[in-house]
């Protein structure tokens, strides 16, 4: 089949090579010039495991191309809209670039099955439909939420645990539903729903992820308050099968680009409906208190007095195996310590070019995680990096000023940390 995907983020450009790794013929669309002659050099904008292998080979067959221009949506059966919908300050979802690239793929196709692949609140789809028909065209609509994760979305999208797709057009749905049958081989589902339930299931799923991290995340603060151990705890909880183990590791608060926004939007929604949620909007207020509780762990450390100290984060990506650095825990630490007058430098495996876009002043990067602790007063971990897991505690300390670790992702054994003479905290970790 004839493909557009239209934005090369994280979500079109992994859709779209996946697709034409599938043997569909695809065109990945994007107004950045940038990223496209990146694209056609062969070189992903984004750090993805796996990623740039597709791309390459995938783009030598001739089946995946990249441009700037919409002329190539004459061609396709089907166009993924997959651009950004980052939230507005009302915390509603801005779908000012979705509309805009609509109203490009219109100029040149009206037919063509619009697949919603960005994130939308609901209703995004009647309002679609509205907008297409008041044009005088009929493009039916199908809703198609993406699951993946940064850091695992090839696999992810060419595993699905599910495929979920929100339409009233039959022959529009079953197109779609074909188009991911080769990926769902091993039984997985997929869901035909309307449009609105589509649309809602995206909301539902990130909010329910958000709110395990945060309801974790109090817990491990209460384990902090009361000498219980997070640990313990979470063995406890996950062995009940109703619980589960996953999106149970406390941290220093979600970032991305989903979570935050989409948590938000879903409040919107409920504003807009009015109807009184509690739970959901206490969610994202839960994060901001856990990074602020993060950043108050080391002032207080310090007693306030972070003037003039070298203090190195090592990973400031939201997660690991990513360079993502929107909404990342890593840029509160570093704006209040930063405030409290600390030097912040940090290592990162392949974020950090991102991260020097948000900050301003007082930070360095280094090139190497042990070089970065170069007369460092505090090493904080902020990313859970797999290069991080197992370190050379007497490297550290060699290169340390004083050996004090913040481990923000509970990656250490507390006694191996303690016997190599580091102060060590935690988060909601007592042994
Ligand atoms: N990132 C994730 O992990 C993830 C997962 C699931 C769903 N989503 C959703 O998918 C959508 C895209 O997210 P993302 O992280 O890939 O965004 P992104 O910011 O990485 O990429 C969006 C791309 O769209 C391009 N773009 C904007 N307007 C355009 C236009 N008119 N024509 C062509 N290109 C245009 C931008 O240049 C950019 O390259 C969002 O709604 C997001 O919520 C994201």
């Amino acid at each position: 089949m004839d493909i557009s995907v239209i934005g090369t983020g994280y979500v079109g450009l992994v859709s779209g090579t996946c697709f034409s790794e599938i043997g569909h013929n695809v065109t990945c669309i994007d107004i950045d010039p940038e990223k496209i002659n990146k694209l056609k050099d062969g070189i992903s904008p984004i750090h993805e495991p796996g990623l740039t292998d597709y791309l390459k080979s995938n783009f030598a067959k001739g089946r995946l191309h990249f441009t700037t221009s919409y002329d190539s949506v004459k061609n396709a059966s089907a166009v993924f809209l997959a651009v950004g919908t980052p939230s507005l300050p009302n915390g509603d979802a801005n779908l000012d670039y979705l509309f805009q690239a609509l109203d490009n793929v219109l100029e040149t196709n009206t037919e063509s099955i619009i697949v919603i692949k960005s994130t939308v609140p609901v209703g995004t789809s009647s309002q679609i439909k509205d907008h297409i028909s008041k044009k005088g065209f009929k493009n039916p609509i199908v809703n198609n939420p993406e699951f993946l994760r940064e850091g695992s979305a090839v696999s992810d999208f060419l595993k699905p645990d599910r495929i979920v797709l929100g339409f009233t057009n039959e022959k529009a749905g079953e197109t779609i539903a074909e188009l991911y049958k080769p990926l769902v081989r091993q039984g997985n589902p997929i869901y035909s729903m309307s449009n609105l339930s589509a649309e809602m299931t995206k909301y539902a799923s990130n909010s329910f992820l958000a709110a395990k991290v945060s309801f974790i995340n109090e817990v491990a603060r209460l384990c902090d308050a009361t000498g219980a151990d997070i640990q313990e705890v979470k063995k406890g909880m996950s062995s009940d099968q109703r619980i589960g183990s996953q999106f149970l590791y406390p941290g220093p608060g979600y970032g991305g680009s989903c979570f935050p926004k989409d948590v938000k939007a879903l409040k919107a929604t409920a504003d807009k409906y009015k109807v009184n949620l509690k739970l959901i909007p206490s969610i994202d207020m839960t994060n901001d208190d856990q990074k602020n509780y993060i950043a108050e762990k080391v002032i207080n450390h310090f007693e306030g007095n972070l003037k003039g100290k070298k203090i190195t984060l090592w990973g400031v990506a939201f997660k690991a195996n990513t360079d993502d650095v929107r909404e990342t825990p890593a840029l509160n630490i570093y704006e209040k310590l930063e405030k409290a007058g600390a030097n912040i430098n940090f290592y990162d495996p392949c974020a950090g070019e991102n991260f020097l876009k948000l900050t301003s002043n007082n930070i360095s990067q280094s090139q190497d995680m042990y070089e970065a602790l170069e007369d460092s007063e505090a090493l904080i971990v902020v990313t859970e990096w797999r290069e991080f897991q197992t370190p050379d505690f007497s490297r550290i300390k060699d290169k340390m000023k004083t050996p004090l670790i913040f481990d923000f992702r509970n990656l250490f054994e507390t006694e191996q940390v303690l016997k190599n003479g580091f102060t060590y905290y935690s988060i909601g970790k007592n042994s």
